[in-house]
């Protein structure tokens, strides 16, 4: 059924666009590598993996791309090449038919137009040259040459080759092509919100993966809000003891019908936690850890009261979604509160080494503040005019924390509200205009606008199971983002980062409704911050993701045909 969906959908779009050429290799286009390179030419010898093919690696990041390129190898195609620190030098006979797939850490070297040394030398710039039987995969940097092993691996089939299926006499046919490529943006992210639903250890590697096929190079890990605190703390026990855990959870969509009452969470050992960050490390992936505050900790005072406006009501850590206003989930502002977060930032960074650390900051509940005398005395004895400044007081105080440590503080785009510190990141989600607007002001800025980059709004009208009834988010309104419009000035364009996805999971309880919502919107997301504005192509994209179903199949992963099923929706 699916595949009489895609032929169906592919006779649309290439009736459309009849440049495209039709080969049998991947029924419609010669190749499907997303995100789209700079620049593809299409090779006509042939390259085969057989079981005699080699790996040339030299050195300690040639052995990581080696090791990562082996693993999907063999996980998908059961093939396990050998890896050998030099091409033999006195070839026998049999050796004279030996392909290799040499890999290499070198300036890459192309004079074609268009192509300026500097841009080759980017971090993440890479070559793909495959003829006369070797396969010549090279970056300008170690991570270059991932990501070179990562467009290799979109040369190979889609699915399992018969010859692999019938495995006597296995062969893996590859495409010869030459590719030369670099990244639009250095920052290229996905993030996962693990409290509303947790996610094992194992289930965040293969979304790591994931990222890393997608050339992705930012894990943004939500460890932290109403409903848990999900980091273990050796100085704060009580964090994991009462906060990692809630009594119930609603049932249906906001404000539900009712809760089911079972006891639900857990927490990642600081042991585990590092395995991730190791993991990703290997993958070029950064992990960029958020603990939310000041609003959005009603995990942190239901396990310690007295940081609250209001300690002497019980409290627990949420059960149901949402914005509170009618239950206090903010911290109160205190020495003592400002001691707790120094020594639970510093607990993360002890974790994380990434240079970005984020300290959430949206959706602070002014309210509160507003209620309570202590409070209110404070922003008196402190000079602070209103509840925003404060909210900029509270900013201003972890920065201290993490600048301490050499580390950028990135937080939400209500940052900026009552005056933004200096050397912040702004993560603007609300909309882009926040991000543009920030980096106008000369700060760094990092997009993620809601209507355009979060997966866990629906993918089609009325798919009332999600949550934002009248919103949407299909894949094309993610695709056709750009995230430097004609009106962003060239000084405020440098300072766009770039940006990423956000999964927010509320109403994902399961790997398989997550998936449902990631794909295939993170490889359009993929595209949006690798690819050269000039070489996106809608009709073209749809094309490719023929292909890459075919390797979410091939990966066992979850995903949503909306896009073709609803013919588009363009805007
Ligand atoms: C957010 O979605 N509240 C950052």
């Amino acid at each position: 059924m699916k595949n009489l969906l895609f032929a169906i959908a592919a006779f649309f779009l290439l009736s459309s666009d009849n440049s495209l050429a039709m080969t049998p290799n991947s029924k419609f286009l010669k190749t499907s590598i997303i995100p789209e390179p700079v620049k593809v030419v299409s090779g006509d010898s042939s390259f085969e993996i057989n079981d005699n093919t080699l790996i040339v690696a030299r050195d300690a990041d040639q052995l990581k791309s080696a090791a990562f390129l082996n693993s999907y190898l063999s996980r998908y195609y059961e093939f396990n090449l050998k890896v050998v620190a030099e091409k033999p030098k006195n070839k026998s006979k049999k050796q004279k038919t030996l392909q290799y797939i040499n890999l290499a850490i070198t300036d890459i070297a192309y004079s074609h137009a268009g192509f300026s040394p500097s841009d080759l030398k980017r971090e993440g710039a890479y070559s793909v040259s495959i003829k006369n039987g070797t396969a010549n995969l090279s970056g300008s940097n170690p991570q270059g040459l991932f990501y070179a092993v990562q467009t290799f691996i979109q040369l190979l089939p889609t699915s399992k080759p018969v010859s692999v299926l019938n495995s006597k006499s296995a062969t893996l046919p590859v495409q010869a092509i030459e590719v030369v490529d670099y990244p639009r943006f250095m920052y290229r992210g996905m993030h996962l919100d693990v409290v509303r639903h947790i996610y094992s250890v194992e289930y965040i590697k293969k979304y790591i993966d994931y990222l890393a096929l997608h050339k992705m190079n930012y894990f943004h890990w939500h460890l932290t809000d109403d409903q848990a605190w999900r980091m273990e703390s050796m100085k704060y026990p009580k964090l994991n003891e009462i906060g990692s855990w809630r009594a119930g959870t609603i049932i249906g969509i906001f404000p539900g019908t009712g809760v089911d009452n079972t006891r639900y969470g857990g927490f990642y050992t600081i042991d585990q936690m590092k395995e991730i960050v190791k993991y990703a490390a290997e993958r070029y992936i950064t992990v960029v850890p958020e603990i939310d505050v000041p609003g959005h900790s009603m995990a942190i005072i239901a396990s310690y009261p007295q940081y609250s406006t209001t300690p002497d009501i019980p409290k627990q850590p949420a059960i149901t979604w949402g914005i509170f206003n009618r239950q206090n989930n903010v911290l109160a502002p205190s020495e003592e509160v400002f001691t707790f977060l120094k020594d639970v930032f510093d607990e993360l960074m002890d974790v994380f080494p990434g240079p970005y650390i984020h300290i959430g900051a949206d959706e602070c509940s002014k309210k509160w503040w507003k209620e309570s005398p202590e409070t209110q005395n404070f922003m008196k004895r402190y000079g602070l005019k209103d509840e925003d400044e404060l909210q900029s007081y509270f900013v201003k105080r972890i920065a201290a924390v993490v600048t301490a440590r050499g580390r950028q503080m990135v937080g939400w785009d209500e940052i900026m509200e009552g005056g933004l510190v200096d050397g912040a990141i702004v993560m603007s989600w609300r909309d882009a205009e926040h991000g543009w607007k920030a980096a106008a002001m000369g700060h760094k800025a990092i997009l993620t606008p809601i209507l355009r980059s979060y997966f866990n709004i629906a993918q089609k009208h009325n798919e009332d199971s999600l949550c934002h009834k009248n919103w949407y988010v299909p894949v094309d309104s993610v695709y056709l983002f750009e995230p430097l419009p004609e009106s962003v000035s060239e000084s405020a364009s440098a300072n766009i980062l770039g940006g990423q996805g956000c999964m927010w999971t509320e109403y994902f309880s399961n790997v398989k409704a997550l998936e449902y919502g990631v794909f295939p919107r993170l490889s359009a997301i993929a595209e949006v911050y690798w690819s050269q504005r000039r070489h996106k192509n809608w009709p073209k994209f749809q094309l490719k993701l023929i292909d890459q179903f075919n390797r979410y199949d091939m990966w066992g992963t979850n995903y949503s045909t909306e896009v073709f099923k609803s013919g588009g929706y363009s805007r």
